[in-house]
């Protein structure tokens, strides 16, 4: 096991909640997707993702506010981790560590025993996040994005 994610806590004062996404949430999930991603996934598409039996689908909220959110997978014992986003205002502030942790422990508990992801080699806010948690690089995919094309890293550590 990955002893480099304990808590991010330290770093997170207000008081949070952790749910499962339902149909109900996709609006509000959209709305962050959008501020987040160039090429964003529609709530039609959000759907498909959060109806899936093997879906790790989790929001996060502060009061009554979806700050963030993130999508991933199980395969087996594997987890793909194909989504994670906080909405712009509430950025470097530990929300992102927090939420990628509960994904993990979600995903521990359903008997993943790694995660996988791909992010684009651009993405300096989310690769240092992830290495800060644990991740190492594991590969690259040439021109796996699109709009614009981009390579992919692909990372993964332990759970
Ligand atoms: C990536 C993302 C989820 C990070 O969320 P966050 O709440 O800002 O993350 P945290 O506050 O927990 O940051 C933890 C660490 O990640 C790194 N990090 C986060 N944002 C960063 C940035 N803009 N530049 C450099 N490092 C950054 C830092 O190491 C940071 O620790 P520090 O604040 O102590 O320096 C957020 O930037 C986001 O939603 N981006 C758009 C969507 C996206 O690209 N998702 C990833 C798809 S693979």
């Amino acid at each position: 096991m990955c002893r480099a994610a304990s808590s991010p806590d330290h770093c997170v004062s207000a008081p949070c909640r952790f749910a499962e996404l339902g149909v109900e949430h996709l609006g509000a999930v959209a709305a962050v997707e959008r501020e987040s991603f160039a090429n964003p996934w529609s709530a039609e598409e959000l759907g498909w993702v959060v109806q899936e039996e093997s879906g790790v689908c989790v929001g996060l909220w502060v009061a009554e506010e979806l700050i963030g959110y993130g999508l991933g997978r199980t395969a087996g014992v594997r987890f793909h981790l194909a989504s994670l986003a906080i909405a712009p205002a509430w950025r470097r502030q530990g929300w992102g560590g927090r939420l990628l942790l509960e994904m993990l422990r979600r995903a521990r508990r359903r008997g993943c025993q790694g995660c996988r992801l791909e992010v684009r080699t651009g993405n300096r806010a989310a690769i240092s996040l992830y290495l800060r948690w644990g991740f190492r690089q594991e590969g690259r995919l040439a021109r796996f994005y699109t709009r614009p094309v981009e390579d992919g890293l692909v990372m993964y550590r332990e759970l």
